[in-house]
């Protein structure tokens, strides 16, 4: 930080609590030139205003913030360069260029003395790890219990449902019914595919769908024909000249989502012939998927969570379109 700044803050600190001193003590002792109890002549709905004392006890608390924040700024000051007795200074906690920061983060992270995030995490790792492994792995500790088993106990699959509702709620929803983009996680359309296995994959390491953008190859009648005709593969009504002429181009969607227009989870393409649409169901929506394409972003969470709480919170996933009920 530099002096200015320094100085800044430690001019505007003490000074307001001077000024905040400077007040009590004026209030203390000015009796504004009138004995105390007497009438200061402003009247409110008949509640009139008498020149009383502060209360002591009022008064003494006030003082006693003064002395905690003495005390306090003398520790912890908070006063731009100062260190304070505790060695603790507000400068470290700015951004200065981004390699100091860099270094300052990794000197703090070795020292584990000023991260607190860092430390609660392996406080966390420490006390919740062991719980973890335990509902993850096979008793024996010999690599990960099978997604049915883990779904079939429901100790497991509430802390699946935990790890869900911090990590993937906000993408999914909190009843994993997912939004436009987003996909539904209860019912049987899947992109990537339902199995376990496949569900695994998909949140160890992320998705990124590839739908290309048709604007340029197909123009905007070529455009037309062709979602008429992919709205006519899930049975709805439409031109059907126009759905013609869009089953002939379809060829080129073919390679991805099949020439019945059923998907293919390989590469993540929707089933076009079901109720089910990811991007929305208006003309108007399809349209634009196919004029401008589609990219919807998964991230991956090998490295976040690890692969015993991705195995907690696949078992839940996959818990959702899989119970008995
Ligand atoms: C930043 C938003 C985001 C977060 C957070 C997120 N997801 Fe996703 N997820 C997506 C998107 C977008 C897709 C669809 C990818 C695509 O369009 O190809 C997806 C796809 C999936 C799929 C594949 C669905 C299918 O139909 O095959 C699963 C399973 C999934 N997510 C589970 C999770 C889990 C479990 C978490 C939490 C650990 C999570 N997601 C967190 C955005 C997110
Ligand atoms: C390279 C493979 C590929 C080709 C070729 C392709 N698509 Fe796609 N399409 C995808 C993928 C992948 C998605 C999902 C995108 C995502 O999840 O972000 C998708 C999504 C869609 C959707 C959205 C479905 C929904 O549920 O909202 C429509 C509609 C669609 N494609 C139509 C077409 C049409 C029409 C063509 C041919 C003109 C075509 N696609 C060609 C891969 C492809």
């Amino acid at each position: 930080m530099t002096t200015f700044w320094s100085l800044w803050i430690i001019v505007i600190t003490v000074g307001t609590l001077v000024g905040c001193a400077a007040i009590l003590y004026w209030c203390v002792r000015d009796k504004m030139g009138v004995e105390d109890g007497a009438d200061m002549g402003h009247e409110y709905d008949g509640i009139r205003e008498l020149n009383n004392p502060l209360p002591k006890w009022w008064t003494y608390l006030f003082v006693g913030t003064f002395i905690f924040a003495a005390i306090y700024l003398a520790m912890y000051p908070g006063l731009g360069n100062f260190k304070g007795f505790l060695g603790w200074q507000s400068s470290d906690q700015t951004v200065r260029s981004v390699e100091e920061s860099k270094a300052s983060i990794a000197a703090a992270q070795s020292s584990k003395s000023l991260v607190q995030y860092a430390k609660e995490l392996d406080d966390a790792e420490t006390y919740f790890g062991e719980a973890f492994n335990r509902l993850a792995k096979n008793a024996d500790g010999s690599g990960l219990r099978p997604i049915p088993e883990i779904a079939a106990d429901s100790e497991a699959i509430k802390v699946g449902q935990r790890l869900f509702l911090q990590n993937c709620s906000q993408c999914h929803g909190s009843d994993a019914r997912g939004q436009k983009g987003f996909p539904n996680l209860t019912d049987d359309a899947w992109l990537y595919g339902g199995e376990p296995e496949a569900i695994v994959t998909t949140i160890m390491d992320g998705r990124i769908g590839q739908m290309p953008a048709w604007k340029d190859a197909l123009g905007e009648d070529g455009v037309r024909e062709v979602v008429s005709y992919t709205l006519s593969l899930s049975g709805r009504k439409v031109n059907a000249r126009e759905a013609e002429a869009g089953k002939a181009r379809f060829v080129v969607c073919a390679a991805c989502h099949g020439t019945d227009g059923k998907g293919n989870p390989a590469v993540g393409a929707p089933d076009l012939t079901d109720q089910n649409w990811l991007f929305g169901d208006s003309r108007a929506e399809v349209t634009e998927t196919v004029m401008n394409g589609r990219s919807g972003v998964m991230p991956a969470w090998k490295d976040i969570l690890g692969e015993e709480k991705v195995q907690l919170v696949s078992a839940y996933v996959w818990s959702l379109s899989n119970s008995e009920k």
